[in-house]
């Protein structure tokens, strides 16, 4: 289903209560020194379109250096996840990664648990996933990830393990990633697991390279926030006026996505005015790079034990399988 899109600014009485939680955390974002904006709102329908082409190209080596790492190992992954296992996917999306899992699991595992933000994205998914797995248990649920969840009412008993692939651990700041590895641990119980993708550090030109590609496509999806701002809150943001720059910050291990402005100028937003100096930027973004043993000791001061790590030839790119004790 397509959503429509407004031309006109909805009026205050017509905001469902997303759409003021947007306004609300944009106007913050932008009124804050440095401006910031939450990363979340990147994937409307044209960012998730975006997100899409950015995982296809030659410079992201993460989505397909994870598909082959998963590929290439799943049998063993497969025999760690064990018998009649309930398979946990916070986030899923289209559900495409966990595939090369399931494609290895046969009858192993007792249900597939898909967890994502939109319901239409998730029920869309579950039923292409019904189709090519008839034989697989699948219980989607509606759920922001970044929330607590009791699932003892909602999946059969039995081991629950988890599966968080795309490096999104490395969008939190470790000290966020730390909570959230905590919440799952929490979720998953300690007779769970946990499947994990990390991009590891590497030369800042891969990195850079991955996060500004040639086509411009992450400029894109970056700028398609200002985009989403004028579309939904009746915004006047110049996009030719603002720039997708990606950085990477080796004090702190992560690319950062900043929209810069090209001018002095000021934009309005439901009727505020927010004004830019020539060369101010709004951070957009992190991503965190890892070392493998970096990962692990974060994972462990969450409470999970590392148990076994595989990564590409090259070392571009790290899946970890965390046990709950
Ligand atoms: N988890 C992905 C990553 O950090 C998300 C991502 C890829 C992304 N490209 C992006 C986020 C560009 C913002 C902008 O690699």
């Amino acid at each position: 289903m397509v959503q429509a899109q407004r031309a006109v600014p909805p009026a205050a009485e017509d905001l469902s209560p997303e759409e003021d939680l947007f306004r609300q955390d944009v106007l913050r974002g932008l009124g804050a020194t440095p401006k910031t904006l939450p990363s979340k709102y990147f994937y409307d329908e044209e960012g998730s379109r975006i997100f899409d082409r950015i995982c296809e190209l030659e410079e992201y080596y993460p989505t397909r250096t994870e598909l082959a790492i998963l590929e290439d190992n799943a049998p063993e992954i497969v025999s760690l996840i064990g018998e009649g296992a309930v398979l946990v996917e916070p986030g899923a999306g289209s559900s495409l990664k966990v595939r090369r899992l399931l494609d290895a699991a046969g009858r192993s595992l007792s249900a597939f648990v898909p967890l994502d933000i939109s319901g239409e994205h998730l029920v869309a998914a579950s039923e292409k996933l019904a189709e090519d797995y008839p034989q697989l248990k699948i219980i989607p649920i509606v759920a922001d990830f970044s929330q607590s969840l009791d699932l003892d009412q909602l999946v059969p008993a039995g081991r629950r393990v988890g599966f968080f692939p795309g490096s999104t651990i490395g969008n939190f700041t470790p000290k966020q990633a730390r909570g959230f590895l905590r919440g799952l641990r929490d979720m998953l119980g300690e007779n769970g697991g946990l499947i994990i993708g990390v991009d590891l550090q590497k030369d800042r030109r891969i990195l850079e390279a991955a996060y500004d590609d040639s086509d411009n496509v992450t400029a894109a999806f970056n700028l398609n926030l200002l985009s989403r701002i004028n579309r939904e809150l009746g915004g006047d943001f110049d996009i030719v006026r603002f720039a997708h720059r990606a950085i990477y910050n080796d004090v702190e291990n992560r690319i950062e996505m900043h929209l810069v402005s090209l001018t002095d100028q000021s934009v309005t937003i439901d009727g505020v005015q927010i004004d830019f100096a020539d060369g101010e930027t709004i951070h957009t973004e992190n991503s965190y790079k890892y070392t493998v043993e970096g990962f692990a000791a974060l994972a462990e001061s969450a409470g999970w034990r590392p148990v076994k790590v595989w990564t590409d030839q090259a070392g571009l790119f790290s899946v970890h399988y965390l046990a709950g004790a």
